[in-house]
């Protein structure tokens, strides 16, 4: 009859060495990553989301889609795309000038950020790039 008890203590023994047990779980998750936010220290040395961002930005189409609205037609004086005489005045100010205007507008007509306003600074000096080497 002694088999009766000792079979159901047995098994209850297996599910706890089956069983991994909570902190095993969380340990076992932390290893794949740890969340490192922007402008931590942390983020310093890590690699951030806005450089994959970077590399994964397309200046053309977002070209099209936040600049092109005003630069391709020259909407209220801006510059056109691919015009170089109406870009040279710009360009003779330097492009730390024109990433500025870029960035943050050129009151009253150029927006701030041409308003794309999921676009890093990179993306905007990127786009003020292709704009520039459009026109030369
Ligand atoms: C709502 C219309 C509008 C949109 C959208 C727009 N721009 Fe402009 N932009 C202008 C106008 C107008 C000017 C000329 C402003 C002036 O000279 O006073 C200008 C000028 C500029 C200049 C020259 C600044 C200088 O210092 O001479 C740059 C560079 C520029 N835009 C970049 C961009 C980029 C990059 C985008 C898209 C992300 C963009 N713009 C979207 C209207 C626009």
């Amino acid at each position: 009859m002694k088999i009766f008890f000792i079979l159901p203590i047995f098994c209850m023994g297996m599910t706890a060495v089956a069983d991994p047990g909570e902190d095993d779980i969380i340990a076992r998750i932390q290893k794949v990553g740890t969340v490192c936010i922007q402008g931590t220290d942390c983020a310093a040395t890590e690699q951030t989301t806005t450089s994959a961002d970077a590399a994964d930005f397309d200046v053309v189409s977002s070209y099209e889609q936040s600049c092109a609205t005003c630069h391709n037609l020259g909407v209220a004086g801006a510059p056109r795309f691919a015009e170089p005489s109406e870009w040279e005045p710009r360009i003779s100010k330097g492009m730390e000038a024109l990433y500025n205007s870029a960035i943050n507008g050129l009151l009253p007509t150029m927006p701030a950020r041409g308003m794309c306003f999921n676009c890093s600074d990179d993306d905007i000096r990127a786009l003020t790039d292709y704009m520039v080497d459009a026109a030369r």
